[in-house]
This record gives C-alpha cells, structure tokens and sequence, in this order.
C-alpha cells in the first residue's frame, strides 16, 4: 500500500481529477499544434505517424505509468526521488543523476519552448488587428518571414512568456492550473473540430488526410524513426521528470494506470485533430509539407482571413494555443524548483527568478537562430535544432529508458505492484513485460539503428 501519511511538501492535487488535469496540461501544448504537424511534414507522412502512434502505446504509455508511480511513491522532486527510490531499493545511489538529466533536458527545451511560445502570442495580437484578413498563402509567408526576422520582437514575446510562467509557477502547483486546464482542453477540442470543418471545405481535405494517415513505408529511415520515437516522448511529457513532479502530488489510492490512458488518449487525439486541420490548408495553398516550425503560422492564418468569423476564431485559437503552452512549461520547470525548495531552502519565488533567468538567457540562442545566427550550425543544424534534437531525440528517450529499467528491474516487485494498485493481476504482468522488455529494447534498438550499429 502506499504510505497515506507520506506527502509532498510542495501540496497535492485536490483529486485524481486535477492530477488528469495537470498532466494532459502539462502533455498537450506546443508538441502536439506546432511541432507534430510540422515533423510529419518534414518526415514523409503517414509511415512517420504510425511509427509515432506505435510508439506512444509500446513505449510511452507503459513509461508515463512507471513515472508516475516513481514519483507517487517518492513524493519528492525527481533528484530527490531518485536518490530515495533507490536507497529503498538498496541501488546505486548514481541514480540521482537521472533527476538531474531530466532537470537538464526541462530548462533545454523551455528555453526554446518559450520563444515558440512567444510567437504564439504575438499571433494572437496580429489576429486582434486583422492581418490576417483576406491574406493567401504568400500574404501568411511574408508575414511570418517578416516577424521572425526580428530578434527585437522575437526576444519581446519570449520575455512576455517566461515572465508569465515563471509567476504562475511561483504560487505552486494547484493554483491556476486545475482551473485554467478545465477551460482548455474542452475549447481546444472545440477549435480544432471547427477548424477540421474549414479544412473540408477546401478541396484538398482527402489529401491532407490520405498523407497523415495512409503510409509510405519507402519514407522510413533510421532518423524518420528516432524523431517518431523522441515525439512520442516529447509530446507525452516523458523522460525528463515532468509526470514524476506531478505525480509526486498525486494522493494515494488513485488509479495510476487508467490516468495513463486518459492522457495518452487525449494528446493523440489532439495531436491528430491538429494534422488533420492542417494538412488540407498545405495542399491547396500549394504550400510545402517540409516548410518547418513555421508551417501552422504560415497555413492556418489562411483560414482565419477568410472563413465565416475567421477574426474571433482566429483570436481564440491563439489564445488557447498560448494557455496549452504555459501548461507545459510549467511542468518543464517544475522538477528543477521543486528541488531547489526542497535542498537550498529557497521559496518557489526565489526558485523561479533563478530558473526562469537561466531559460531565459539560454532562450536567446534560439531566436537568433531565426535571423541573425541563422548560419551558424553545428553538425549542420541551427541552435535551435540541435536544441531540439539533443532533447527530444536523445535526452528524452535516454532518460525514459532507465526510467523504464528503474521501475522494471531495480525497483522491488512488491513495491510496484502495490504502487500501481492494477485491478487484474494480468494487467501488471503486461505492464511489466513492457516496462522490462518492450521499451527499452525499442529504445536500444532504434538507437543502434541510428549510430549504424544495425
Ligand atoms: N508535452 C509538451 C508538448 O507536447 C512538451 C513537454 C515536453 C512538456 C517534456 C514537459 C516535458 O508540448
């Protein structure tokens, strides 16, 4: 059983409820609007989302179920839970260094999170003032070319977004969160349906669709497969501590399988709702699939200058797509002021000036990536690039395997077991098969594959 008098000193979640909340908050936000469609483009369609949908059941689901219970059982941020969990496991106490990766990997990937983010916002007030009425296709290019020219401008909205997130994180976990999260997910499925109405009507929505959904297997590579593989993890949050920290505030007793489900189910849903809506706009603008992050800025403007109400639609769209944002870069950040908190007595709004300054500074490599640094790469990639690559493709996928051999193998049975609380003892043997075997062999692989090995 878990120890009921055991509890997290940052707070819990009033309920399982806010915990759903909270982690789809936290798994549904830029990964699935902005960079899903636009890696599927770049990654030949279809074959490249069935690997990725494979991907979330074989690896991400049975991952997210042993980050949870890790952190459930610690109740502690991640370096913390991980030194605890394998003290009481009699393990390595180098196991804390998968904390650390994580916390690594969270002010990585905000940092460019935020600029991604701060574009969002600054679309929100391009809608307000109508620049996207009656524009084509080149009109959105120009536009998105023009604005992310700007180092000014771009280094503007991030600072507007890392600010904002760095308040909201200050006054803990439950706050705002539950609450703008209840809003969210059902306005977002709301928008996205409308929008997959918009792209019906555009002649192209056959196309679109057939190019998500029917593979190309001859599309496949090694790097087609290791980018499926890191998505998976990005966009379900994994690898990194994220879910740990949250479910560190779950309360004892609540079904961590089924939670797992639930979230998994709705990013997906979302995630394709997005391609779906998308898609349709590229083809019969004549766009290019591969155009990059720039690809729902350059397509669904399209839609808002010239459907029925496309202003207000526009307006919320954006709107939403900000709020999906600050819902994960909340969970970014949390592992590290949690554990700032627990080890160097700081408050969390000590915690968060220090870690928000650090993201922020880090976040200028990317925006200069834009323009002015646009030539400098290394291993032929833009700062912002590898950023992307060293995170989701290796940190991620790096840090989810040994989660996945902590809870399978180190962790003790009993311990996992009871953690877990499975109602049908045949489900925790499917869970561990995949905790044990499955994933990390699938990660293992793929890996070999890339370096060649294979
Ligand atoms: N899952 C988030 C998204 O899809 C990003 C994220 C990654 C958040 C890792 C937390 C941890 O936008």
């Amino acid at each position: 059983m878990t120890d009921n008098t055991k509890k997290s000193i940052h707070g819990e979640w009033s309920s399982r409820f806010a915990f759903i909340l909270a982690a789809t908050g936290s798994a549904v936000g830029l990964g699935n609007i902005w960079k899903f469609p636009y890696i599927t483009g770049e990654n030949g369609g279809g074959a490249f989302v069935l690997v990725y949908l494979l991907c979330v059941v074989l690896i991400g689901i049975p991952i997210m179920m042993a980050e949870s219970m890790l952190g459930r059982r610690a109740r502690q941020s991640p370096i913390n839970a991980m030194q605890t969990l394998a003290e009481e496991a009699k393990a390595d106490p180098n196991w804390h260094y998968l904390g650390w990766l994580g916390v690594v990997a969270g002010f990585l990937i905000l940092s460019y999170y935020s600029v991604i983010a701060g574009w969002s916002i600054a679309y929100v007030f391009k809608a307000f003032i109508g620049s996207f009425s009656g524009g084509d296709a080149k009109d959105m290019q120009d536009l998105f070319a023009e604005f992310t020219g700007s180092p000014l401008s771009l280094t503007f909205w991030h600072t507007i977004f890392m600010v904002t997130t760095m308040s909201v994180v200050a006054r803990g976990v439950q706050g705002g969160l539950e609450k703008s999260v209840r809003f969210l997910m059902p306005g977002l499925f709301v928008l996205l349906m409308l929008l997959v109405g918009y792209a019906m009507t555009t002649g192209s929505y056959q196309r679109g669709v057939d190019f998500l959904f029917v593979p190309d297997f001859s599309k496949i590579t090694s790097n087609v497969v290791l980018t499926a593989m890191g998505h998976a993890f990005f966009t379900l949050s994994l690898g990194m501590g994220a879910i740990m920290a949250y479910g560190s505030y779950l309360p004892a007793g609540d079904s961590i399988a089924k939670t797992s489900l639930l979230i998994a189910g709705a990013d997906t849903a979302v995630a394709l709702l997005a391609g779906i809506a998308i898609f349709p706009l590229v083809f019969s603008n004549n766009l290019a699939v591969g155009s990059g992050p720039g690809l729902i800025f350059q397509t669904l403007p399209i839609a808002f200058g010239n459907m029925p109400g496309g202003w207000i639609v526009g307006i919320l769209f954006f709107v939403m797509l900000v709020f999906a944002a600050l819902t994960s870069a909340i969970s970014l950040i949390e592992p590290a002021v949690a554990w700032l908190v627990e080890n160097h007595g700081c408050n969390r709004k000590q915690a968060c000036i220090w870690s928000g300054t650090l993201v922020w500074f880090l976040g200028l490599g990317t925006v200069f990536s834009f323009n002015s640094w646009a030539n400098v790469k290394f291993f032929d990639k833009t700062i912002f690039q590898l950023l992307d690559y060293l995170t989701a493709n290796l940190m991620l996928p790096i840090g989810g395997f040994c989660i996945a051999i902590f809870a399978g193998w180190i962790m003790s049975q009993a311990n996992s077991e009871s953690e877990l609380e499975l109602s049908n003892p045949v489900y925790y043997q499917v869970w561990q098969i995949l905790v044990r075997y499955v994933s990390p062999a699938a990660v293992f692989l793929v890996f070999l594959h890339v370096v060649g090995v294979l």
